[in-house]
């Protein structure tokens, strides 16, 4: 059994009859990087404060390296901790910032200025250790805290949005040196977010979670191209979502029009909601007639907002360096069958607040 191993086991937590995680049974392997992503008040920080011991479950147990620490104290658990509410110390330097873990765990000086300077080095701050942390970037104090969290080498690293506060270019120059921090030293990492690209591109695994309960674990790119519910395919990048029922050429939507997928064996005749992503919309074959409403440029893409006959609303991507047509202008599109995706059997009656036929929201 690894030491950064950790299994949560029936996990619940409630305050007072409100319920903030609810049966969180999950497992994070030794060395991997795994994301809760969800919406803001979904639990994400509460399940990070119970594996830090900040916050006791209501319920269920916690074992990390096979050993169940549900009740043990914050200072007997081996993690590092970079949260959003876990500042550097503004009065002091860089270096006794980083050094205060080692104090507070008694380590003799000599290995104090050791270590600490190892882990500015790490983050690429060697020589910045006299500096107060106003006197640092916003990114550079993400790195600060980053090496004051690693600097006794825990076996588990705890992020809550941790790069919430950078703006987007510095931010993913922090995650590229996160990730590849992350990888050389092989430790186990959960990191909190509610950004799905952070999320898509740091992580082994994803969980994500909504209203304190799991709706999904799994890979970015399987939990992106096989959502097991709308809320996951809905959160995860942009979705066009169809109600209909199986045929044995496709989904029959009411108005008619037959779209391409595979029935997967499920009973023709039967409900089903059909995903498909924008950028595996094809304009000009045919499948759905839709009418161009608007464009939308986001430099290294665009994405066409269309709207089908009977009111629904679509987004595709069209081909680079395609001239947008008149708003109303028709279009045909359509999608290789496999690419459009089947949500799970019953998995919208269970979430009959997300209903509605087709739902389209920008994550
Ligand atoms: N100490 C607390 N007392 C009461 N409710 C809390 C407390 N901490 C969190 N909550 C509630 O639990 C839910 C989950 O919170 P949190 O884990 O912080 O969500 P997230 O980090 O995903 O935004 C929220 O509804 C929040 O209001
Ligand atoms: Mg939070």
């Amino acid at each position: 059994m690894s030491l950064g191993e950790i299994a949560f086991e029936g996990i619940e937590k409630r305050y007072g009859p409100m319920v903030a995680v609810r049966s969180l049974t999950a497992s994070v392997a030794q060395g991997e990087f795994l994301t809760i992503l969800g919406p803001s008040g979904s639990g994400k920080t509460t399940i990070l404060s119970m594996v830090a011991g900040l916050t006791a479950p209501t319920a269920g147990r916690i074992r990390i390296g096979g050993r169940n620490v549900t009740h043990l104290p914050p200072q007997e658990r081996r993690i590092g901790l970079v949260f959003q509410s876990y500042a550097l110390f503004p009065h002091l330097t860089v270096e006794k910032n980083v050094a205060f873990p080692l104090a507070v765990r008694g380590t003799p000086r000599g290995e104090i200025a050791r270590r600490v300077e190892a882990a500015l080095a790490r983050v690429r701050l060697g020589g910045f250790g006299a500096r107060k942390p106003a006197q640092l970037s916003g990114g550079q104090q993400q790195r600060v805290a980053l090496a004051r969290a690693l600097v006794f080498e825990p076996d588990i690293l705890l992020l809550d949005e941790p790069l919430g506060a950078l703006d987007r270019k510095l931010r993913e120059e922090v995650q590229v040196e996160l990730k590849s921090l992350q990888r050389d030293l092989g430790i186990t990492t959960l990191l909190v977010t509610h950004d799905q690209e952070e999320a898509l591109s740091l992580s082994d695994r994803l969980l994500v979670l909504d209203q304190g309960a799991v709706q999904q674990v799994g890979a970015p790119h399987m939990v992106y191209r096989r959502p097991a519910n709308r809320f996951v395919a809905d959160f995860l990048g942009l979705a066009n979502m169809f109600e209909g029922r199986l045929e044995a050429g496709g989904l029959r939507l009411p108005g008619g029009a037959l779209l391409p997928c595979r029935a997967d064996g499920r009973a023709e005749g039967s409900p089903a909601t059909l995903v498909v992503r924008p950028e595996h919309i094809r304009l000009g074959s045919s499948g759905l007639s839709a009418r161009f409403r608007q464009a939308v440029y986001l430099g290294h893409l665009q994405r066409w907002h269309l709207e089908t006959a009977e009111g629904a609303r679509l987004v595709a991507t069209p081909p680079p360096g395609a001239t947008a047509p008149a708003p109303g202008t028709p279009l045909p599109l359509g999608w290789a069958a496999e690419d459009g995706w089947l949500l799970p059997d019953g998995t919208d009656a269970a979430r009959p607040a997300l209903a509605g036929t087709p739902s389209l929201q920008p994550a």
